[in-house]
């Protein structure tokens, strides 16, 4: 009897852990501020020496700026990830800020190592993810100044601006590099290109859309 209570609690036990693993693992010190000079390959960023860790490690300036909207989304991602603020190493967060042009979106994309918690800040936004097959449920809601909406990990989304004027959001990823994959980048503007066949069949379009859509990338 104890011997299989000893078995299931390492079953238990075991899982927990594959659970915990399947994200960021959890630091195993204070910090591990990025060293982006050192040429060591490791999952994640290696630690700068602890001894000449400054503040200015642990901090990013200028959030409080607008980005550029003037691009075909209408929209702008400023991005404050283990690349702008080395002291998010290993501590499995980071956040963005999103501004939108009226009717700007932000095109459906995915990424592929977190949760996203957006508010909105200023204007209002229609905001959207879809459940994966075979549902394919769209899970959507507008959102006023004030509101927040999760976007689960690995989910395709989009945000759109449905107000008047500009509008600005503010999300946190639980991921100290996110990654962003773009749904209409990744199938029709990968390079090289994948095949019009394969897209032609998995689309169900004439080749000739294919293409056109190629195009644009
Ligand atoms: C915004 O981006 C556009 C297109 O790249 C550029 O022409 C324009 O000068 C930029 N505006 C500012 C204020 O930087
Ligand atoms: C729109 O934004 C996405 C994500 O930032 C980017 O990958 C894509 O190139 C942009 N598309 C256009 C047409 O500017």
């Amino acid at each position: 009897m104890a011997k299989h209570i000893i078995l299931l609690m390492s079953l238990v036990t075991l899982s927990f852990g594959l659970l915990a693993f399947a994200f960021e693992p959890s630091p195993l010190q204070d910090f591990c501020v990025a060293d982006s000079t050192s040429s060591a390959r490791v999952n994640g960023q290696p630690c700068k020496n602890p001894a000449l860790v400054q503040a200015s490690d642990f901090s990013f300036s200028g959030l409080h700026l607008p980005g550029n909207t003037s691009n075909p989304n209408g929209s702008k991602v400023t991005p404050v990830s283990v690349a702008q603020l080395p002291g998010l190493n290993t501590l499995g967060i980071s956040m963005v800020r999103i501004d939108y042009a009226p009717w700007g979106i932000n095109p459906p994309h995915t990424h592929p190592r977190a949760t996203e918690i957006l508010t909105v800040l200023e204007g209002s936004l229609q905001v959207g993810f879809v459940t994966s097959n075979p549902d394919n449920s769209l899970i959507t809601k507008t959102l006023q100044k004030g509101d927040v909406f999760v976007f689960p990990v690995g989910l395709v989304h989009f945000q759109r601006n449905v107000g008047t004027g500009n509008a600005v959001a503010i999300a946190a990823l639980s991921s100290q590099n996110p990654g962003v994959i773009t749904i209409a980048n990744a199938v029709f503007g990968s390079k090289p290109g994948i095949s019009s066949d394969i897209l032609a069949k998995a689309f169900q379009v004439d080749k000739s859309v294919v293409y056109q859509l190629q195009a644009k990338f």
